[in-house]
């Protein structure tokens, strides 16, 4: 079995049976994440860089150690450091690392499309770790991972993802993915941070009640505010947004069942979620990191079987 595709740019271009390969690859990978010598040979010969022009804490962490733990050999790349801060353009940068025989780039950059941009001009397979407000495939990957393991499948699982929708690439591949495998995705937060036509565009429910919303949903996926994308005021304060869409403990408890509560972090405290909601047994915020390495390992090992 391999990938119908050479690169990860998106979900959105993914086949379901794509998804199902790399989520079933990644369990294998958990597997051997468990054994005392947690190192496979499998990527041995392969040059992966990072190349990351947006910070990060998890993704560039969890893809850096998943290379590792596939014996890659590994360069790091932060725009800030680099010649990119005296003016040279993304595509010079790229082929400069390129001419030093790179096999596969792993790419965060604040413009949508960039990855797209890197796949059309160069030969390495790209994988795309975030690009603008578009997609972040393997966030969407790992989520799913976490959805299955913690409730035992997609199919039919009512995902509900709170907050920020209009500026969030994680929203954007965690409904390609639910939608494709199955589930029913409701997507809720003030009507101001939700794009007008994603009910008919992407087939999901909206809701501006974040109640009616979690009484509804198994799996609840919370979202930053993502106050460095907007670029006008598009509600009245974070106090008044958390009033109204934050997630306390009083709220959970009085709801009829147990839903399970997710994030992508970085989480803002106090804003989407209170820390004794993030830090309870019904959140699997931290497994969702952990889940990111064996999701990214599996990315890299089947795009470099059916690159070589
Ligand atoms: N979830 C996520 O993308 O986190 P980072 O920005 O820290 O990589």
């Amino acid at each position: 079995m391999s990938l119908s595709t050479k690169h990860l740019l998106g979900i959105r271009d993914l086949k379901k049976e794509d998804i199902s390969l790399i989520l079933q690859t990644a369990e294998q990978f958990k597997e051997v994440l468990q054994r005392p010598v947690k190192k496979v040979p499998s990527l041995r010969d392969i040059v992966v860089v990072n190349l990351f022009f947006e910070n990060s804490t998890r993704t560039r962490i969890s893809f850096e150690l998943a290379e590792k733990r596939l014996s890659a050999d590994t360069v790091n790349f932060t725009a800030s450091s680099s010649s990119v801060s005296k003016g040279e353009t993304l595509l010079d940068t790229v082929n400069n690392i390129l001419s030093m025989k790179v096999d596969m780039v792993v790419m965060r950059h604040s413009a949508s499309g960039a990855p797209h941009f890197l796949a059309n001009h160069i030969p390495a397979a790209i994988i795309n770790a975030g690009d603008g407000i578009n997609e972040h495939p393997t966030q969407g990957l790992l989520d799913a991972l976490s959805i299955k393991e913690k409730t035992g499948s997609l199919e039919g699982r009512k995902v509900a993802i709170i907050g920020d929708i209009m500026h969030s690439r994680v929203a954007q591949s965690n409904i390609y993915l639910l939608k494709k495998m199955g589930a029913e995705v409701t997507v809720c937060g003030p009507p101001t941070l939700i794009p007008k036509y994603i009910s008919q565009a992407l087939g999901v429910n909206v809701s501006y009640h974040l109640r009616e919303t979690l009484e509804w949903c198994d799996v609840a996926n919370v979202l930053r505010i993502q106050l460095e994308r907007q670029n006008q005021v598009l509600f009245s304060s974070l106090r008044e947004y958390s009033l109204a869409y934050g997630i306390n403990r009083q709220m959970l408890d009085s709801l009829h069942k147990e839903i399970v509560i997710m994030h992508p972090g970085p989480i803002n405290r106090g804003v989407e979620l209170d820390s004794d909601v993030a830090d309870s047994k019904q959140s699997i915020i931290l497994q969702q990191v952990e889940n990111g390495v064996a999701v990214r390992m599996a990315v890299l090992y089947l795009l470099a079987n059916r690159n070589n």
